[in-house]
């Protein structure tokens, strides 16, 4: 029987240091898309995938994050005051159902792998979502809803995977793939960060994921690999055999938000989708070009 998914953890406990100095007081996941924050993107997908629990992996500094999914008292107050609709409607995507999110503290960035680790209590005996919020992607239907959908077809371990250039696979966990339907591909292994030559495909793991709790019990050997970190990969490997683990090719376009190309090029991308925005937007573009 494929249990519900109902779970999503979202690790922000990295350093975010290609941000810096941005990143030296707030998490980057805080950093705006046009007018919203990474880490609400992040949640709003999760909800369209009938996600209902959420866990923040957090870390030090990190306390924006909680706020922004708090009730602002004072501001909605003064805002309603003074009659300000749009701007408090504006809100209503950072409000959270009461006691649907958790925090757990990674004390030591060590690693994704690490880092999920973290919220063994949270995920208990359920399937789990995993997003990463600086990866942002653009789609008609949420990436998360795909991958959930397919999710229910196939059961166990699905990841989405999207197609990059063989000299990039050193930066992101590639595939080692079986049969291949062209929209779920069977994953028969998975690397991370080789070098071109070594790569096995060209297939990459961005950071949505569905996972089984079984999971927890490869990570909490704590193995350090690629960057002397415990890598989310080599956990999900050692699945490989033991449950199902597909790649799902999700439609959309997805934006790196941890580089600075990715975040700008996401800025450009999402505003030209605001009616609000767009018009003026492809204005000042033309004088850049
Ligand atoms: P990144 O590789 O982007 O690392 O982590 P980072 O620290 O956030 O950013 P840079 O490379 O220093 O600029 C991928 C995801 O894993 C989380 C990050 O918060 C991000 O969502 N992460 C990474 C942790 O939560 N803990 C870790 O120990 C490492």
């Amino acid at each position: 029987m494929i249990k519900k998914l109902r779970k999503a953890v979202l690790p922000v406990a990295g350093l975010g240091t290609r941000f810096l100095p941005a990143t030296k007081a707030m998490a980057k996941e805080m950093l705006p898309v046009v007018d919203k924050p990474l880490i609400q993107y992040a949640v709003e997908e999760a909800r369209a995938a009938g996600i209902e629990q959420f866990c923040l992996v957090t870390g030090r500094g990190k306390t924006a994050l909680v706020e922004h999914f708090d009730v602002a008292f004072e501001l909605e107050a003064t805002l309603r005051d003074r009659d300000k609709k749009e701007a408090l409607a504006s809100l209503s995507g950072s409000h959270s159902e009461p006691g649907s999110i958790t925090t757990v503290r990674q004390q030591t960035p060590l690693g994704l792998g690490h880092a999920i680790w973290c919220a063994r209590a949270f995920i208990g005996d359920d399937p789990f979502a995993i997003l990463l919020p600086d990866d942002l992607v653009l789609s008609d239907k949420p990436c998360l809803q795909q991958l959930a959908e397919a999710y229910y077809e196939t059961g166990g371990n699905i990841v989405a995977v999207t197609e990059v250039p063989r000299e990039q696979t050193n930066r992101y966990g590639i595939l080692k793939t079986g049969s291949d339907d062209g929209r779920l591909v069977e994953v028969t292994g998975l690397v991370e960060k080789p070098a071109p030559k070594d790569a096995p495909s060209n297939l990459s793991i961005i950071g949505r994921y569905i996972l089984m709790p079984e999971v927890l019990g490869h990570l909490a050997r704590m193995e350090r690999g690629t960057g002397n970190e415990v890598q989310l990969t080599d956990g999900m490997a050692r699945l490989i055999g033991e449950q199902p683990f597909h790649g799902l090719r999700y439609e959309g376009r997805r934006f790196d938000c941890g580089n600075k190309i990715g975040f700008l090029e996401a800025q450009i991308a999402f505003a030209l989708k605001r009616p609000d925005l767009a018009d003026a937007v492809r204005a000042f573009l033309k004088n850049y070009t």
